[in-house]
């Protein structure tokens, strides 16, 4: 696997589009829509790619006092369970700190809490409802 960053509207950002539908929205019956890119284009798109196709990917929102919220991560139906979303985690944490940041935040869905706990990631308050399922934040210090 080689990690790519990907340019927003680039072609591989419009593979990630679709692997994100794939994996976060088909699920739940639901369409990735213009709402859920809002920004996009001051966001992070970052993957993994064998043999020119996007096997995972995870979008970083920079924000204020070198906070990184992690949205959109998403691997290949095919090859999950197997270490490819902890690698890709790891890897941006790497590049996060690179770029100065000290903390990640995100909104764990409730059947992926366990995946981040793994990564280090702690929950924070209660659980609420996102996309019609339950969420609740998660945060790490990097
Ligand atoms: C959640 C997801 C990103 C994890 O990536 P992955 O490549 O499948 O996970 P890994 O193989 O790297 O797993 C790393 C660890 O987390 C655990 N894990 C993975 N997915 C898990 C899940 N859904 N629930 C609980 N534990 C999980 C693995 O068992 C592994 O633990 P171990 O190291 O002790 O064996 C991926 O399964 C996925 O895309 N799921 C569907 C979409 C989704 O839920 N995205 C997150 C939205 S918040």
């Amino acid at each position: 696997m080689i990690l790519v960053e990907m340019v927003f509207g680039s072609s591989l950002y419009q593979q990630s589009l679709a692997l994100r539908q794939l994996v976060l929205r088909t699920p739940l019956g639901l369409v990735l829509n213009e709402t859920d890119v809002i920004g996009e284009e001051e966001q992070w798109h970052w993957g993994f790619i064998q043999d020119d196709v996007l096997q995972a990917c995870l979008v970083i929102k920079p924000q204020p006092h070198a906070s990184a919220k992690l949205r959109q991560m998403a691997v290949s139906p095919a090859l999950q369970d197997q270490g490819l979303g902890r690698q890709l985690l790891a890897q941006a944490i790497v590049l996060l700190r690179e770029r100065g940041f000290t903390d990640m935040t995100l909104d764990a869905r409730q059947t992926a809490v366990n995946f981040y706990r793994c990564l280090g990631f702690v929950e924070q308050g209660a659980y609420f409802p996102q996309l019609g399922i339950p969420h609740i934040v998660m945060t790490q210090r990097i």
